[in-house]
């Protein structure tokens, strides 16, 4: 029998075509799909796969089947209006949210692959990540929540993905830049991890690329807040723990135990404001000015400039602090809320290997989330 491409190449047609080569009958997959958490990255996810789903099942013998949508109160799942509730943003069928009845629904009792994506920031939903995947259901998350959470409990998950279920989590750090599976491709060929490197704060790199003097740090942070770029509790970014987590997730993929604990973390909250309600926190973010203001002069002293970096290395050591660095550093000209990782390995010592990007907002989040399911997409054998 002639391959696809020998009969592109006699009927010499153009490449816009090589894309509708038919599939062959032993490729096509269905893969049932839950989403979890229908919030700014979910409904942006919700978008990408609907959007995708025609040219996946064309091109690639790829059928996903959106079996249902779960938030914190309420769910619902196709078996109910699979018309209606195919619909998004349109009328669906609502009933009480039940996660064990939702993953249940989606993992069916016909032997299917199914995959359940946690769009949520829920430790309840992280804390049943090891069942679903004991029980052979695939998991995809940004929800950082279980790969930095208890070392025990992220030792169980990838214990029941002896089940043969996949769990990837690569939005999890930097959204939707490849970091995780850079790592990944890095130690599976070979390579190995002497330190890691970033700024994993796209709000912290946007309020140190910003912070020149002109304004005060207060009035900075007020901005990113107007603008959306922080969490609604600003000291959520400005403490550095949600970057000691993408640490930890970096660490452990590399093979170290790392714990949340672990990591030394310099948080940009002075004592005396960390405990206050919110707003009492927003009335007095100018108690930050000074600290940050003779930082800065530090900075300039040396010639150089203000950066939030994480730092990881193969001795255990992981900090996050901000940190002067020479003004030729390549984590000096990062643009607006950019991420970047440098990745120092046994083959990229003398020059490290740089991923660089935007590291926030709901589409690319969503784009990272839809490539893990691609990939495992990918590796599904062809069931009914
Ligand atoms: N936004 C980004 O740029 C970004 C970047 C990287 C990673 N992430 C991660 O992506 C995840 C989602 O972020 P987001 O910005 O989309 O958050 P979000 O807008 O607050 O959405 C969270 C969603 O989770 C749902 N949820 C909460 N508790 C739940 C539960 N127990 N069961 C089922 N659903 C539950 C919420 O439902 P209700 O509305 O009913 O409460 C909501 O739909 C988070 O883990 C975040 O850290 C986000």
């Amino acid at each position: 029998m002639k391959s696809c491409a020998s009969l592109l190449a006699e009927h010499s047609l153009p490449p816009r075509h090589l894309s509708v080569c038919p599939v062959e009958t032993t490729r096509r997959r269905v893969l049932a799909v839950g989403l979890i958490g229908p919030g700014r990255v979910g409904s942006a996810l919700l978008d990408q796969l609907r959007a995708a789903m025609p040219r996946l099942a064309r091109d690639s013998g790829l059928e996903l089947k959106l079996c249902g949508v779960a938030a914190s109160k309420r769910m619902w799942m196709d078996c109910d209006d699979a018309e209606l509730n195919g619909r998004h943003g349109g009328a669906q069928t609502w009933r009480p949210s039940d996660l064990d009845a939702f993953a249940a629904h989606v993992a069916g009792t016909d032997g299917r692959h199914a995959l359940l994506i946690d769009c949520s920031a829920n430790e309840d939903v992280a804390a049943r990540y090891g069942q679903w995947l004991a029980a052979g259901m695939h998991v995809v998350t940004p929800n950082k929540l279980a790969a930095s959470g208890p070392l025990a409990r992220w030792q169980a998950i990838r214990a029941a993905c002896a089940s043969g279920a996949r769990f990837r989590y690569e939005a999890t750090v930097c959204a939707g830049l490849p970091v995780v599976q850079t790592l990944r491709d890095l130690l599976d060929t070979g390579d190995e991890l002497i330190a890691a490197e970033g700024m994993f704060s796209g709000t912290l790199a946007w309020l140190c690329n910003r912070h020149d003097g002109q304004q005060p740090f207060s009035a900075l942070v007020r901005e990113a807040h107007a603008l959306g770029y922080t969490e609604p509790d600003p000291r959520d970014d400005l403490s550095g723990i949600d970057v000691a987590r993408k640490l930890v997730i970096l660490a452990r993929e590399a093979g170290w135990p790392l714990s949340l604990e672990d990591v030394t973390v310099e948080s940009l909250v002075p004592p005396s404001l960390a405990a206050l309600p919110r707003e009492e926190f927003m009335e007095r973010l100018d108690e930050m000015d000074a600290p940050m203001t003779a930082k800065l002069a530090q900075a300039r002293t040396e010639s150089g400039v203000l950066r939030h970096v994480a730092h990881l290395d193969r001795h255990g050591r992981a900090t996050v602090s901000l940190v002067v660095l020479p003004a030729t550093h390549a984590f000096a000209h990062t643009r607006l809320t950019d991420n970047v990782v440098q990745f120092s390995t046994r083959r990229y010592c003398d020059n490290p290997l740089l991923v660089q990007g935007p590291g926030a907002g709901p589409e690319v989040t969503a784009a990272g989330v839809f490539a893990d399911l691609l990939r495992i997409a990918e590796s599904l054998e062809a069931r009914a």
